[in-house]
């Protein structure tokens, strides 16, 4: 496989230029892009919440009812209003006035219903909201963990969780207001336009919809220009957020170098980046709003003047007037609202764009669609001729071959550096070789599905991060749904790990901490390996997994692990030579290659690199 196939997306397969790594891959909102493709991406990401209406038909469709119902008793009040005004008028009766009672009790009854039925609405339409985050928050949850380590590697945890939390709260926005402000607002503006043009003239239509297409003309220009200052001051929030996570994340290096101050500073910048954007913001917002109530003001006067005179020439009466301006109130009530709601969609859009951006980053290790499912039980593994770059940069693997017969024991070896856990992570399937293959019982693991693979492997990590949780909970990991409290102990006590835990007042409800910071790099690599044993694999994997122990616990475990090895297929990877005397064979490892291989006698015998570090090691130890 080439090396431009790891590449991240499809984007790839129809760009001349060679796509970037996936780990340098950008996770920007189009924004330069020009501002046609801009909105085209935006009703793109607005059409994407479309399958999530129509998971719930039924309920949507009751509150769009409600809806229109008490759009419709809204629309009417003004009219009722008029027609007590003129019956309470006594320039228009000569006798005397009787209170027209039905009316009113009318008026009071459109009032409560048009209130009523909103919120008959709201109460429907609830659980549809509720119900799509949690299935977005669900499927980007499942997303992440489906991307590729790389992805991982080069994410801030801070900035991305932010990102998601913002996401989804545009998510909750646009749900709700595209069906519950927008539409009502526009049904509102056209029903009262019609009302006007057909009772009394076509200026008064006029002024309505020309009032109104000068407003949102006004809000959507003004907003546009607008964003650019609001993305900004995203932008400088996430910065500021992620440098403030990771430095509490680093708080013990933070401390051992005495860099508070400097730290300080660094989120002292930041924040003071993202006050002046802030500040960008809301003097853009000071313009708009005022811009916003010119042109009401304008369009209420305009129609005064020409209801004021229609009453003085008597071809309008008092009723009349007072419909004329409860009307002009009622529309510009929502139209605020909708330079709001404008403000907040464009916000909203602009939020949910980086998350659906991180929806569409595709994992380059993916399940060819005719994979098989491994399952063995002794397991041969053959890397041939491995071929291996992080980046393009720097090559790791070149050519590294190495076999391991089924339920064997090889052993790797070499200097820091030399590309040993690199394998691992290949065999695991956390990359794929550019060249080369790594075949197990006769077949590419690229032949296999993911799940079933990695299945079949347990990894003791060089590096072992541990859940925030209890230390029966990070044990039990190994098999989540299925360890019990005996598998529990027995793992314990093969890692040697008892002792420990029962000197522990609270013995498996001890709490490690964040990432397991309360335990010794030696107490993680234990939890580890009882961890792996938990989950009882056909291959197993050590990557230096007693490193962080002293002698004494090393040849503790290394009975236990030598136990667990007779039946299972091993690749230990070591620094320490005499962990591997006992190995069936040992690789010697420098510079991506396998230079040297065979029993730990032969290897002496050879004299070569081996038999070198052999000597040191043991004179060190001497
Ligand atoms: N995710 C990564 N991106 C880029 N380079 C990496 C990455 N992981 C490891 N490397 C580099 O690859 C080389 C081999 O790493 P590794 O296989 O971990 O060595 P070791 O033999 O010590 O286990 C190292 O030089 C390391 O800096
Ligand atoms: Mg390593």
């Amino acid at each position: 496989m080439a090396a431009s196939d790891r590449v991240c997306g499809d984007r790839s397969a129809n760009e001349p230029r060679p796509a970037p790594p996936c780990h340098i891959l950008p996770l920007r909102p189009a924004v330069s892009r020009g501002a046609r493709d801009e909105r085209r991406a935006e009703w793109r990401r607005l059409w994407r919440l479309w399958p999530y209406l129509r998971a719930h038909t039924l309920r949507v469709s009751i509150a769009v009812v409600f809806l229109i119902a008490a759009k419709g008793a809204s629309v009417l009040l003004p009219i009722a209003l008029g027609r007590i005004v003129d019956s309470l008028d006594r320039s228009e009766h000569s006798a005397a006035v009787v209170l027209p009672l039905g009316l009113l009790l009318a008026y009071g009854a459109l009032r409560l219903v048009s209130v009523l039925f909103g919120q008959i609405r709201d109460l429907v339409f609830g659980r549809v909201t509720e119900h799509s985050m949690h299935r977005i928050a669900l499927g980007v949850f499942t997303h992440l963990h489906a991307l590729d380590l790389d992805f991982h590697l080069s994410r801030r945890t801070g900035g991305l969780s932010r990102d998601i939390e913002r996401g989804l709260g545009g998510i909750r926005f646009l749900l709700r207001f595209m069906l519950f402000n927008i539409l009502p607002t526009a049904l509102e503006i056209v029903l009262v336009a019609a009302i006007l043009f057909y009772h009394y003239s076509v200026w008064f239509a006029v002024i309505v919809v020309t009032s109104v297409v000068a407003y949102v003309g006004v809000t959507a220009t003004l907003t546009e220009w607008r964003t650019t200052h609001v993305r900004e001051s995203n932008r400088l929030d996430t910065r500021a957020n992620t440098k403030a996570v990771d430095a509490l994340l680093n708080y013990e290096t933070v401390k051992y170098f005495g860099n508070e101050a400097f730290e300080a500073a660094h989120y002292d910048r930041a924040l003071a980046g993202w006050a002046d954007a802030m500040a960008r913001a809301r003097r853009s917002l000071g313009l708009l709003n005022t811009l916003q109530a010119l042109v009401i003001a304008a369009a209420v006067t305009a129609m005064m003047i020409l209801a004021g005179e229609r009453v003085v020439a008597g071809t309008m009466t008092l009723g009349d007037l007072t419909m004329v301006n409860a009307y002009m109130l009622q529309i510009f009530l929502p139209l605020n609202a909708l330079g709001f709601v404008y403000r907040q969609l464009k916000k909203a859009l602009a939020d949910t764009a980086r998350m659906f951006a991180l929806l569409e980053v595709e994992p380059s290790v993916r399940d060819r669609p005719d994979a098989v499912a491994l399952d063995a039980d002794r397991p041969a593994i053959a890397f041939t001729d491995v071929m291996f770059r992080y980046g393009p940069a720097r090559p790791i693997l070149q050519g590294a071959s190495l076999a391991i017969g089924p339920g064997e024991k090889v052993a790797v070896v070499g200097a820091s550096g030399a590309g040993k856990s690199t394998l691992a992570r290949l065999l695991f399937r956390f990359y794929d070789p550019d060249d080369g293959a790594i075949v197990i019982n006769g077949r590419d693991i690229r032949d296999y599905t993911i799940a079933s693979l990695r299945a079949a492997i347990g990894v003791v990590p060089q590096d072992t991060v541990l859940f925030n949780d209890t230390i029966g909970y990070n044990i039990a990991y190994g098999a989540a749904e299925t360890a019990t409290a005996a598998d529990i102990e027995t793992a314990a006590e093969l890692a040697s790990l008892s002792d420990f835990i029962a000197r522990l007042p609270e013995g498996y409800d001890t709490l490690v901490g964040e990432r397991g910071l309360k335990l010794s790099g030696g107490e993680k690599q234990r939890i580890a390996i009882a961890r792996a044993m938990i989950k009882n694999p056909a291959i197993l994997v050590f990557d230096e997994a007693t490193s962080s122990l002293d002698s004494e616990a090393e040849s503790a475990i290394n009975g236990a692990l030598a136990h667990l090895a007779a039946d299972h297929t091993t690749l230990v990877i070591a620094h320490r030579l005499s962990t591997v005397v006992d190995a069936d064979r040992i690789a010697v490892m420098e510079d991506g290659r396998i230079i040297e291989q065979g029993t730990h006698t032969a290897l002496l015998a050879a004299d070569g690199l081996y038999a070198r570090m052999w000597q040191r090691q043991r004179a060190e130890a001497a």
